[in-house]
């Protein structure tokens, strides 16, 4: 994100030693799907990513193992999802879905989502996903958190007039801290009315994995959506 330098990256990008077939994966099918920004500069050419025709673009950032892109990919076949995660079992396990599924419509960043997002125009996006973020509970990692004033006036600029941002997570530490966030920044509106909107997944939502981790264990998770506001019409 402008002004940041190259981001530190504190999560993990390994785990388990991957089987042969998810090796494969990442060896065949990851370089014809892999978005790689434009070197020197300059927004890629969001058009000629996916195969016609595409209606509109979604990003989703930290897709973890992918089913919820995978998901989306299927439910929205006229959409182009572009999905980031520099986690390579995350990144395998997400192709593995394609591969099955048949989609053409995902595009993979497989690093640090705040390398790409320079790369993307100005209201090239329609809808922004980051389910369950890492938390960073600990107050001095705070500033680890995805969310911040920076990065949410990067998806500021990223998002259509209009288009959601949808935030998911069972830590409520880092719900406030969003809330708050998101809700001071001139370019975004909470989207609830009622208790029921943010204790219930969207009705076009799709489960993700660590969700359904954080279900099993009996803890509440709370689903948020903002409204980029009309530009122009902001404070
Ligand atoms: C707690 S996991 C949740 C994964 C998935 N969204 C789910 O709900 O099952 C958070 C994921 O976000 C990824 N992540 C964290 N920071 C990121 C960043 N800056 N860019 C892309 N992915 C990121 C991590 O690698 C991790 O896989």
């Amino acid at each position: 994100m402008t002004g940041e330098g190259t981001p530190r990256w504190y999560g993990r990008r390994h785990g388990r030693k991957l089987r042969d077939g998810r090796q494969a994966l990442l060896q065949d099918l990851l370089p014809r799907v892999r978005l790689v920004p434009p070197r020197g500069g300059g927004f890629l050419d969001m058009k000629a990513l996916f195969p016609p025709p595409i209606a509109e673009v979604w990003l989703e950032i930290g897709f973890g193992g992918g089913e919820h892109l995978a998901a989306q990919a299927r439910a929205h076949p006229d959409v182009g999802l572009i999905g980031c995660e520099p986690y390579v079992n995350g990144v395998a396990s997400l192709l593995a879905h394609m591969e099955r599924g048949g989609f053409t419509n995902i595009r993979v960043f497989d690093d640090d989502a705040r390398l790409l997002l320079d790369s993307l125009a100005d209201a090239s996006i329609g809808r922004a996903f980051l389910l369950f973020s890492d938390p960073w509970p600990k107050k001095r990692h705070h500033k680890r958190r995805f969310i911040s004033r920076q990065s949410l006036d990067t998806l500021a600029r990223l998002l259509k007039d209009g288009a959601e941002l949808r935030f998911a997570s069972d830590h409520m530490g880092y719900v406030r801290w969003t809330l708050e966030l998101a809700t001071r920044h001139p370019c975004f509106r909470w989207l609830a009315g009622a208790k029921r909107d943010w204790l219930q997944r969207p009705a076009d939502g799709f489960e993700t994995r660590y969700e359904a981790k954080a279900t099993a264990a009996g803890a509440v998770c709370v689903h948020l959506a903002f409204e980029r506001l009309k530009r122009g019409a902001a404070a």
